[in-house]
Protein backbone atom coordinates (compact mmCIF):
# COMPACT_ATOMS: atom_id res chain seq x y z
CA UNK A 1 0.00 0.00 0.00
CA UNK A 2 0.69 3.35 -0.37
CA UNK A 3 1.52 6.21 2.29
CA UNK A 4 -0.17 5.68 5.43
CA UNK A 5 -3.32 7.69 5.53
CA UNK A 6 -6.33 7.73 8.03
CA UNK A 7 -9.60 5.49 6.92
CA UNK A 8 -10.84 8.67 6.22
CA UNK A 9 -8.70 9.77 3.85
CA UNK A 10 -8.40 7.19 1.71
CA UNK A 11 -10.44 6.21 -0.54
CA UNK A 12 -9.51 2.61 -3.27
CA UNK A 13 -10.64 2.87 -6.66
CA UNK A 14 -9.63 -0.63 -8.21
CA UNK A 15 -8.63 -0.69 -12.28
CA UNK A 16 -9.86 -4.03 -13.40
CA UNK A 17 -6.90 -3.97 -16.39
CA UNK A 18 -8.36 -7.82 -17.79
CA UNK A 19 -9.30 -8.03 -21.24
CA UNK A 20 -12.29 -6.31 -22.55
CA UNK A 21 -12.43 -4.10 -18.88
CA UNK A 22 -11.07 -0.64 -17.92
CA UNK A 23 -13.39 0.02 -14.82
CA UNK A 24 -13.01 2.60 -12.28
CA UNK A 25 -15.06 0.71 -9.05
CA UNK A 26 -17.10 2.72 -6.77
CA UNK A 27 -15.01 4.66 -3.98
CA UNK A 28 -14.87 2.62 -0.47
CA UNK A 29 -15.34 6.01 1.59
CA UNK A 30 -17.00 9.40 -0.12
CA UNK A 31 -14.29 12.12 -1.43
CA UNK A 32 -14.21 14.95 -0.29
CA UNK A 33 -14.18 17.29 -3.24
CA UNK A 34 -11.36 19.09 -2.57
CA UNK A 35 -7.54 19.54 -4.60
CA UNK A 36 -6.81 16.24 -5.68
CA UNK A 37 -3.63 14.06 -5.49
CA UNK A 38 -3.37 10.09 -6.26
CA UNK A 39 -1.08 7.37 -7.11
CA UNK A 40 -0.63 4.09 -7.88
CA UNK A 41 -0.28 1.40 -5.10
CA UNK A 42 0.08 -1.86 -6.09
CA UNK A 43 0.38 -3.49 -9.45
CA UNK A 44 -0.71 -7.05 -9.55
CA UNK A 45 -1.10 -9.07 -12.84
CA UNK A 46 -4.65 -7.50 -14.17
CA UNK A 47 -4.96 -5.36 -11.47
CA UNK A 48 -3.96 -1.43 -10.90
CA UNK A 49 -5.02 -0.15 -8.25
CA UNK A 50 -4.92 3.84 -7.35
CA UNK A 51 -4.95 5.71 -3.54
CA UNK A 52 -6.92 8.70 -4.33
CA UNK A 53 -5.27 10.44 -1.00
CA UNK A 54 -7.97 13.18 0.85
CA UNK A 55 -8.73 14.83 -2.56
CA UNK A 56 -10.27 13.40 -5.32
CA UNK A 57 -12.42 15.20 -7.56
CA UNK A 58 -14.32 14.91 -10.62
CA UNK A 59 -11.29 15.58 -13.08
CA UNK A 60 -8.88 13.43 -11.00
CA UNK A 61 -12.06 10.77 -11.47
CA UNK A 62 -11.98 11.74 -15.50
CA UNK A 63 -8.02 11.45 -15.74
CA UNK A 64 -8.50 8.27 -14.12
CA UNK A 65 -10.95 6.47 -16.01
CA UNK A 66 -9.00 7.49 -18.84
CA UNK A 67 -5.60 5.85 -17.81
CA UNK A 68 -8.25 2.87 -16.59
CA UNK A 69 -9.29 2.60 -20.41
CA UNK A 70 -5.48 3.13 -21.82
CA UNK A 71 -3.73 0.39 -19.50
CA UNK A 72 -6.66 -2.19 -19.92
CA UNK A 73 -7.10 -4.83 -22.86
CA UNK A 74 -9.62 -4.95 -25.27
CA UNK A 75 -10.16 -6.74 -28.14
CA UNK A 76 -8.67 -4.35 -30.41
CA UNK A 77 -5.85 -4.66 -28.35
CA UNK A 78 -4.90 -8.25 -27.68
CA UNK A 79 -2.58 -9.22 -24.52
CA UNK A 80 0.87 -8.53 -25.53
CA UNK A 81 4.03 -10.55 -24.70
CA UNK A 82 6.02 -9.14 -21.69
CA UNK A 83 7.46 -5.93 -22.49
CA UNK A 84 10.74 -4.78 -22.88
CA UNK A 85 13.31 -7.74 -22.67
CA UNK A 86 14.73 -7.71 -18.99
CA UNK A 87 17.98 -7.25 -18.17
CA UNK A 88 18.50 -10.66 -16.15
CA UNK A 89 16.54 -12.27 -19.05
CA UNK A 90 18.51 -10.77 -22.36
CA UNK A 91 20.19 -14.48 -22.22
CA UNK A 92 17.37 -16.97 -21.98
CA UNK A 93 16.14 -17.82 -25.92
CA UNK A 94 12.63 -17.93 -24.42
CA UNK A 95 12.40 -14.09 -24.03
CA UNK A 96 14.86 -13.57 -27.18
CA UNK A 97 11.85 -15.60 -28.81
CA UNK A 98 9.23 -13.08 -27.48
CA UNK A 99 10.84 -10.13 -28.03
CA UNK A 100 11.15 -10.88 -31.85
CA UNK A 101 7.83 -12.38 -31.87
CA UNK A 102 5.90 -9.32 -30.48
CA UNK A 103 8.52 -6.20 -31.42
CA UNK A 104 6.97 -3.46 -29.71
CA UNK A 105 8.65 0.11 -29.45
CA UNK A 106 11.01 1.62 -27.03
CA UNK A 107 9.33 3.77 -24.91
CA UNK A 108 10.63 7.60 -24.62
CA UNK A 109 11.48 8.26 -21.13
CA UNK A 110 12.71 11.52 -19.92
CA UNK A 111 15.26 12.22 -16.92
CA UNK A 112 15.07 15.51 -15.17
CA UNK A 113 16.55 17.49 -12.48
CA UNK A 114 15.63 20.06 -10.21
CA UNK A 115 18.78 21.45 -10.22
CA UNK A 116 20.94 23.03 -12.83
CA UNK A 117 23.73 23.29 -10.27
CA UNK A 118 26.97 22.19 -12.14
CA UNK A 119 27.87 19.33 -9.40
CA UNK A 120 24.16 18.72 -8.60
CA UNK A 121 23.69 15.48 -7.01
CA UNK A 122 20.25 15.42 -8.53
CA UNK A 123 21.64 15.69 -11.89
CA UNK A 124 23.54 12.45 -10.84
CA UNK A 125 20.52 10.65 -9.74
CA UNK A 126 19.01 11.43 -13.07
CA UNK A 127 21.91 10.15 -15.03
CA UNK A 128 21.91 7.01 -13.22
CA UNK A 129 18.25 6.41 -13.66
CA UNK A 130 18.60 7.09 -17.00
CA UNK A 131 21.36 5.02 -17.35
CA UNK A 132 19.00 2.08 -15.56
CA UNK A 133 16.04 2.65 -18.38
CA UNK A 134 18.80 2.54 -20.93
CA UNK A 135 20.18 -0.96 -20.11
CA UNK A 136 16.11 -1.91 -19.97
CA UNK A 137 16.19 -1.53 -23.48
CA UNK A 138 14.01 2.19 -23.01
CA UNK A 139 14.84 5.14 -25.07
CA UNK A 140 16.25 6.93 -22.08
CA UNK A 141 17.21 11.12 -22.51
CA UNK A 142 18.56 12.42 -19.73
CA UNK A 143 17.89 16.72 -20.16
CA UNK A 144 20.20 19.45 -17.91
CA UNK A 145 18.13 21.93 -17.45
CA UNK A 146 21.16 24.63 -17.75
CA UNK A 147 20.79 23.96 -21.20
CA UNK A 148 17.29 25.67 -21.21
CA UNK A 149 17.44 28.51 -19.28
CA UNK A 150 14.17 29.97 -18.71
CA UNK A 151 12.57 33.32 -17.21
CA UNK A 152 10.59 33.49 -14.38
CA UNK A 153 7.26 32.80 -15.37
CA UNK A 154 5.03 36.07 -16.01
CA UNK A 155 2.03 36.14 -17.91
CA UNK A 156 2.45 39.63 -18.97
CA UNK A 157 5.95 38.09 -20.64
CA UNK A 158 4.40 35.43 -21.99
CA UNK A 159 1.57 37.67 -23.59
CA UNK A 160 4.48 39.96 -24.79
CA UNK A 161 7.11 37.57 -26.07
CA UNK A 162 5.57 34.12 -26.25
CA UNK A 163 6.71 31.06 -24.84
CA UNK A 164 10.42 30.95 -24.80
CA UNK A 165 12.54 29.05 -27.48
CA UNK A 166 13.88 26.60 -24.50
CA UNK A 167 10.20 26.30 -23.36
CA UNK A 168 8.99 25.23 -26.32
CA UNK A 169 11.88 22.75 -27.08
CA UNK A 170 11.43 21.18 -23.88
CA UNK A 171 7.58 20.87 -24.24
CA UNK A 172 8.10 19.55 -27.63
CA UNK A 173 10.39 16.35 -25.83
CA UNK A 174 7.62 16.12 -23.76
CA UNK A 175 5.09 15.85 -25.70
CA UNK A 176 6.72 13.18 -27.48
CA UNK A 177 8.01 10.97 -24.54
CA UNK A 178 5.70 8.53 -23.40
CA UNK A 179 6.80 9.32 -19.66
CA UNK A 180 9.75 10.90 -17.04
CA UNK A 181 11.64 10.77 -14.18
CA UNK A 182 12.03 14.00 -11.62
CA UNK A 183 14.81 13.87 -9.70
CA UNK A 184 13.47 16.75 -6.99
CA UNK A 185 16.24 18.85 -4.81
CA UNK A 186 14.22 19.58 -1.76
CA UNK A 187 14.75 23.48 -0.99
CA UNK A 188 12.70 24.63 2.62
CA UNK A 189 10.61 21.37 2.52
CA UNK A 190 9.23 22.14 -1.35
CA UNK A 191 10.07 21.92 -4.44
CA UNK A 192 12.88 24.18 -6.20
CA UNK A 193 11.84 27.06 -8.20
CA UNK A 194 13.37 25.94 -10.93
CA UNK A 195 11.28 22.87 -11.43
CA UNK A 196 8.19 24.72 -10.80
CA UNK A 197 9.10 27.24 -12.83
CA UNK A 198 9.76 24.81 -15.82
CA UNK A 199 6.50 22.56 -15.34
CA UNK A 200 4.37 26.46 -15.24
CA UNK A 201 5.87 26.66 -18.73
CA UNK A 202 5.62 23.57 -19.86
CA UNK A 203 1.86 23.39 -18.86
CA UNK A 204 0.85 26.82 -21.04
CA UNK A 205 -1.05 25.75 -23.92
CA UNK A 206 0.89 26.22 -27.47
CA UNK A 207 -1.21 26.60 -30.75
CA UNK A 208 -2.45 22.98 -32.10
CA UNK A 209 -1.48 21.57 -29.05
CA UNK A 210 -4.03 19.65 -26.65
CA UNK A 211 -4.12 21.41 -22.71
CA UNK A 212 -1.36 19.57 -20.51
CA UNK A 213 0.04 17.80 -23.45
CA UNK A 214 3.18 17.42 -21.75
CA UNK A 215 1.77 15.96 -18.77
CA UNK A 216 -1.81 14.33 -19.33
CA UNK A 217 -1.63 10.93 -19.83
CA UNK A 218 2.17 10.25 -19.18
CA UNK A 219 3.50 8.48 -16.44
CA UNK A 220 6.07 9.58 -13.72
CA UNK A 221 8.26 8.55 -11.00
CA UNK A 222 9.94 10.67 -8.36
CA UNK A 223 13.39 10.27 -7.03
CA UNK A 224 15.12 13.14 -4.32
CA UNK A 225 18.58 13.39 -3.44
CA UNK A 226 19.96 15.99 -0.65
CA UNK A 227 22.99 15.58 1.55
CA UNK A 228 19.96 15.92 4.81
CA UNK A 229 18.42 13.05 6.46
CA UNK A 230 15.24 13.07 4.81
CA UNK A 231 16.98 13.12 1.61
CA UNK A 232 14.28 15.65 0.15
CA UNK A 233 11.34 13.36 1.29
CA UNK A 234 9.29 16.05 1.76
CA UNK A 235 9.67 18.37 -1.63
CA UNK A 236 9.00 14.56 -3.51
CA UNK A 237 4.70 15.39 -1.79
CA UNK A 238 4.36 18.61 -3.74
CA UNK A 239 5.70 17.72 -6.74
CA UNK A 240 3.34 14.81 -6.34
CA UNK A 241 0.67 16.84 -6.05
CA UNK A 242 1.39 19.28 -8.64
CA UNK A 243 1.71 16.74 -11.44
CA UNK A 244 -1.53 14.37 -9.98
CA UNK A 245 -3.20 17.81 -10.73
CA UNK A 246 -2.18 18.31 -14.49
CA UNK A 247 -3.05 14.68 -15.28
CA UNK A 248 0.26 12.55 -14.87
CA UNK A 249 -0.03 9.32 -13.23
CA UNK A 250 2.95 9.26 -10.67
CA UNK A 251 3.90 5.98 -9.66
CA UNK A 252 3.74 5.55 -5.97
CA UNK A 253 7.47 4.24 -5.65
CA UNK A 254 9.52 7.20 -5.07
CA UNK A 255 13.01 7.41 -3.89
CA UNK A 256 14.75 9.99 -1.48
CA UNK A 257 18.27 9.29 -0.78
CA UNK A 258 20.01 10.65 2.54
CA UNK A 259 24.11 11.75 2.76
CA UNK A 260 23.75 12.57 -0.93
CA UNK A 261 27.81 13.43 -1.00
CA UNK A 262 28.07 10.21 -0.04
CA UNK A 263 25.65 7.81 -2.32
CA UNK A 264 27.11 7.54 -5.80
CA UNK A 265 29.73 5.21 -6.86
CA UNK A 266 32.52 6.52 -8.74
CA UNK A 267 30.85 5.06 -12.60
CA UNK A 268 27.80 7.14 -11.38
CA UNK A 269 25.51 4.26 -9.57
CA UNK A 270 24.31 4.17 -6.33
CA UNK A 271 26.92 2.81 -4.29
CA UNK A 272 24.50 1.39 -2.01
CA UNK A 273 22.80 -1.99 -3.46
CA UNK A 274 19.30 -1.05 -1.85
CA UNK A 275 19.40 1.99 -3.32
CA UNK A 276 20.34 0.67 -6.27
CA UNK A 277 17.23 -2.00 -6.12
CA UNK A 278 14.60 1.39 -5.34
CA UNK A 279 16.23 3.02 -8.70
CA UNK A 280 15.42 0.16 -10.87
CA UNK A 281 11.83 -0.62 -9.16
CA UNK A 282 10.86 3.07 -9.99
CA UNK A 283 12.41 3.35 -13.02
CA UNK A 284 10.99 -0.27 -13.96
CA UNK A 285 7.35 1.01 -13.03
CA UNK A 286 7.64 3.83 -15.04
CA UNK A 287 8.94 2.08 -18.02
CA UNK A 288 6.25 -0.52 -18.28
CA UNK A 289 3.32 1.95 -17.23
CA UNK A 290 4.37 3.80 -20.48
CA UNK A 291 4.44 0.83 -22.87
CA UNK A 292 1.45 0.34 -21.90
CA UNK A 293 -0.13 3.31 -21.57
CA UNK A 294 0.52 4.24 -24.98
CA UNK A 295 1.20 0.82 -27.03
CA UNK A 296 -1.48 1.98 -29.91
CA UNK A 297 0.30 5.18 -30.32
C1 LIG B 1 17.40 27.58 -0.50
C2 LIG B 1 17.77 26.18 -0.09
C3 LIG B 1 16.91 25.49 0.74
C4 LIG B 1 17.20 24.15 1.08
N1 LIG B 1 16.31 23.45 1.82
C5 LIG B 1 16.52 22.12 2.03
C6 LIG B 1 15.51 21.33 2.63
O1 LIG B 1 14.45 21.78 2.99
N2 LIG B 1 15.76 20.00 2.78
C7 LIG B 1 16.94 19.43 2.36
O2 LIG B 1 17.09 18.22 2.49
N3 LIG B 1 17.91 20.19 1.79
C8 LIG B 1 17.73 21.51 1.61
N4 LIG B 1 18.68 22.26 0.99
C9 LIG B 1 19.97 21.64 0.65
C10 LIG B 1 19.87 20.94 -0.69
O3 LIG B 1 19.34 19.66 -0.49
C11 LIG B 1 21.27 20.83 -1.30
O4 LIG B 1 21.75 22.12 -1.62
C12 LIG B 1 21.27 19.94 -2.53
O5 LIG B 1 22.60 19.70 -2.88
C13 LIG B 1 20.50 20.55 -3.67
O6 LIG B 1 20.35 19.62 -4.72
P1 LIG B 1 21.38 19.52 -5.94
O7 LIG B 1 22.65 18.93 -5.39
O8 LIG B 1 20.73 18.60 -6.90
O9 LIG B 1 21.60 20.89 -6.50
C14 LIG B 1 18.43 23.58 0.65
C15 LIG B 1 19.29 24.32 -0.16
C16 LIG B 1 18.97 25.60 -0.53
C17 LIG B 1 19.89 26.36 -1.45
Amino acid sequence: MGSPLSANMLSLYQIETRAGHGTVLCPRTPVPSAQQSCSLVQQSPGTISFDFINMASEIQQAHMSEFARRLSCTSDCPPRSPTLPHPQHNQHPQHDQQTKETPMASPRILFLAGSARKTSFNKTLARAAAQIASDMGADATCLDMADYPLPLFCEDLEAEQGIPEHALKLKKMFIQANGFILCCPEYNGSITPLLKNTIDWLSRPNEGEAPLACFKGKVAGLMAASPGSLGGLRGLVHVRAILSGIGTLVIPEQIALTNAANAFAPDGSLADDTQQQRATKVVTQVVEIAQRLHRND
